[in-house]
């Protein structure tokens, strides 16, 4: 390395940081290429470790094999926050980083943060600024922790950067840059491929559902799960609804008697192929904040069934609504939808698929 280069680690945890890291990796590369001062490395916590969950997602989306495993695997919160710290902290003792590059807002984020933070090497944080305001979810927590030792904020929306400012950040440190996770949907867009049940289970565009939930507060205890999958196939008429179970959702369907036939689990399903069944459906039932953002930019009707979103754009620009977690709330949204009364969306400012080069520019000159 040249003594001008700087070397980033770049922080990847879990299913919704991998799309957002791949952009930032390709626009690091590209100007490495073109002699730019910043290296990279790409350091893992191992906290999704299943090839579902994350090593397909690896090779789809073209990310390098990691240059470091913490191989951090399940536990508590509290587990994997604390050994996800002894083992970064250990990482930058041995061989230190100038600055630590975390995204979105799970365990490992925070985390790495923290360890980061303490050994003085500054952080940068993207996708920082948003909030739920909820307390009952680790995610919020998990946010404000980072953004409480944040050096530099990457945001995606005016509501981030204003979330920021009343906490007192300067804007000199609030870069209004747009959403990684975009640049992703858009490079990827084309390439977009159905996954292989779709002819055995007769999808035809515009007639199935897509349904994704792994919330604690939706799949953690056996009766409301039950309660909101009969509600759920109720209300979207006994067409197809295809269901890629998340590893914390599988433990509790174990627990039920059954669950009604229109509704359709798979595996967790690899980026492209999920984006497909997304693009391709007549609404997308979720409790994910990532694939509300994703349907936003597709267009496709999104109903949350959250009580809070910490990307209110979504709902305000974009095509989702919350329902709340009371199954009741799935009947009347349906219908609305199938009388063709759910409405349109724009695409939000910057979500141009060119965030990614905005955030490398930005950092080189603060590493300068
Ligand atoms: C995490 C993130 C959440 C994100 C979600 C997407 C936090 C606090 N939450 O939640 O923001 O939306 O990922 O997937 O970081 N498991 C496996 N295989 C894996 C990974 C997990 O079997 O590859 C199991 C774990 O053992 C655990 C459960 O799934 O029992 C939950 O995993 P965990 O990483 O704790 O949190 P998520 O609920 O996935």
């Amino acid at each position: 390395m040249s003594t001008r280069s700087r070397l980033i680690d770049i922080i990847a945890g879990a299913r919704p940081n991998f799309m957002k890291v791949a952009p930032l990796i390709k626009a690091l590369q590209a100007r490495e290429a073109e002699g730019g001062p910043l290296r990279y490395r790409l350091v893992h916590t191992g906290q999704h470790y299943d090839p579902r969950m994350s090593g397909e997602f690896f090779a789809q989306l073209g990310i390098p094999e990691p240059d470091v495993n913490l191989e951090v695997g399940s536990g508590t919160q509290a587990e994997q926050a604390a050994g996800i710290m002894v083992g970064y902290e250990k990482l930058l003792l041995a061989a230190p980083s100038q600055l630590c590059l975390v995204v979105g807002d799970v365990t490992s984020t925070m985390a790495c943060a923290i360890a980061a933070q303490k050994l003085h090497v500054p952080v940068a944080h993207v996708e920082a600024g948003i909030r739920s305001g909820d307390w009952g979810m680790p995610e919020e927590i998990n946010r404000m922790v980072t953004d409480a030792i944040t050096n530099w904020f990457f945001t995606t929306s005016e509501v981030a950067n204003a979330n920021l400012r009343a906490a007192g950040i300067p804007d000199e440190r609030i870069f209004f840059v747009g959403n990684t996770m975009i640049d992703t949907l858009l490079a990827n867009i084309d390439r977009l491929r159905p996954p292989a049940f779709v002819d055995e289970l007769g999808l035809q565009a515009g007639g199935y559902f897509v349904l994704t939930l792994h919330r604690p507060s939706n799949v953690d205890t056996a009766g409301h799960f039950a309660n909101l999958l009969q509600a759920i196939a109720e209300a979207t008429r006994g067409l197809p609804v295809v269901f890629p179970v998340h590893p914390r959702t599988a433990k509790t369907l174990r627990e039920l008697d059954g669950f009604p036939p229109s509704i359709h689990l798979v595996d967790p399903q690899p980026y492209l192929e999920f984006n497909w069944l997304v693009k391709h459906a007549k609404g997308v039932i979720t409790d994910s904040g990532g694939v509300t953002e994703e349907t936003t930019v597709t267009g496709v009707p999104c109903m949350t069934l959250r009580t809070t979103t910490e990307r209110p754009e979504t709902v305000t620009i974009g095509t989702n609504e919350l329902l709340g977690t009371d199954p009741a709330a799935l009947k009347p949204a349906l219908d609305r939808l199938f009388a063709g009364e759910w409405k349109g969306g724009a695409i939000p400012e910057l979500w141009d698929g060119k965030t990614a080069p905005r955030i490398v520019a930005a950092l080189e000159k603060l590493l300068a």
